[in-house]
């Protein structure tokens, strides 16, 4: 089967850096599917892990996170889909990617693909949709059902893949007040099409763009990047008992600054179920489902902001290096392995 993949970590601009491979098709078995990948999207975590460094691969190392597609097989103990069935996921990290023609994945974190989208539409969401939910829901515990209304939150990085479904989660599932932040008219405008109630600028102190609001102190802060450089700012915003979520890795961040208000911090990484095997790892799949009744129904709406046909090297290399330049706006998707079957 076709994939992209890599031996050594290179700098983008280096054709070897993810190289157009032919490698054996994998077999299914337990609780697996084997999925027929038609669309994938490109996220922060991929460029992470492909930075240069002086480690080699003996075998092709194959990234990506976010797909969407058609089971073709089944494992002897996968009961919840069946082949042809059209799904989209994320998967594990201690897995093979799944920028691959076809990929192995455990059907408890699969969910049915929307029906209203295509499959590059669908592939765009996945990712950001479980960590913008488990950040909201999960760690953050808002209501689900409008019960935290009249709350308020500030989301830092609004217009990225994780800000772009969860500015639509925070105002229009949970009702709350958003503030999101952007620092372009263009990422302005589309966290405002997305549902944010107001704007401020991460590039200016967010103390002061929050006075300008008549905004101060908010119940719930999402940080979507650069926790270390906002994390002073968070402390001063967040309210008095109030809750704060990142999902970027930090490395200075001073839990006492926020005793005073007994405010909470919180964690979200979107791998931690399937990589520790948790015993509700299934919630991913109850979620992935839910996300594509709402954008069925219409409450939500794909986050695809640019798509690039067809899946290969070339393009993947270029989708790489847009993430690698930290403004990209909504998601960036790839889709169809080859336009002239
Ligand atoms: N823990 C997890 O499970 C998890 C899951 C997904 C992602 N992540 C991580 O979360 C981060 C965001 O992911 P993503 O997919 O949303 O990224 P992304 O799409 O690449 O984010 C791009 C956005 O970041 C904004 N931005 C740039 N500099 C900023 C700053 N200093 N402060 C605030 N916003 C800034 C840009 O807005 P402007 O153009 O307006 O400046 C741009 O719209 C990445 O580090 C990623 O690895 C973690």
């Amino acid at each position: 089967m076709k994939a992209i993949g890599l031996y050594k970590y290179l700098p983008i601009e280096d054709k070897n850096s993810l190289q157009d491979l032919e490698i054996a098709k994998p077999e299914v078995s337990g609780h697996n599917l084997l999925v027929e990948v038609k669309a994938i999207s490109v996220n922060p975590v991929d460029t992470k892990i492909r930075a240069p460094k002086d480690k080699i691969e003996s075998e092709a190392k194959i990234l990506g996170w976010d797909a969407s597609g058609i089971v073709v097989a089944k494992g002897s103990e996968a009961e919840h889909y069946s082949v042809a069935d059209k799904v989209y996921y994320a998967g594990d990290i201690t897995r093979p990617g799944s920028n691959s023609e076809f990929q192995i994945i455990d059907e408890r974190i699969v969910g049915n693909k929307p029906e209203s989208l295509s499959f590059a539409e669908a592939a765009a969401l996945p990712l950001t949709s479980i960590t913008a939910w488990e950040a909201l829901f999960d760690r953050l515990a808002i209501s689900q059902q409008g019960d935290d209304a009249e709350k308020s939150i500030l989301i830092i990085g609004g217009a990225g893949g994780v800000g772009s479904i969860a500015i639509q989660l925070a105002s229009k599932i949970a009702k709350l007040n958003v503030i999101a932040t952007a620092s372009r008219d263009e990422s302005r405008d589309w966290c405002l099409k997305l549902g944010a109630n107001s704007i401020i600028n991460h590039r200016n102190a967010l103390d002061g763009e929050l006075g300008l609001l008549n905004i101060p102190h908010v119940d719930y802060i999402l940080c979507l990047n650069n926790t270390d450089h906002h994390w002073p700012a968070m402390a001063e915003a967040i309210k008095p008992q109030g809750k704060i979520c990142s999902i970027v890795e930090a490395t200075t961040v001073d839990l006492g600054l926020l005793k005073s208000k007994s405010a909470a911090f919180v964690w979200e990484f979107m791998f931690t179920r399937p990589m520790y095997q948790t015993p509700d790892m299934i919630e991913q799949q109850q979620l992935l489902n839910t996300i594509a009744d709402l954008v069925d129904k219409g409450e939500l709406v794909t986050t695809v902001s640019k798509t690039i046909q067809p899946i290969n090297a070339e393009n993947l290399r270029k989708a790489h290096a847009l993430i690698e330049q930290g403004n990209t706006i909504g998601k960036i998707v790839l889709a169809d392995w080859n336009l002239y079957k």
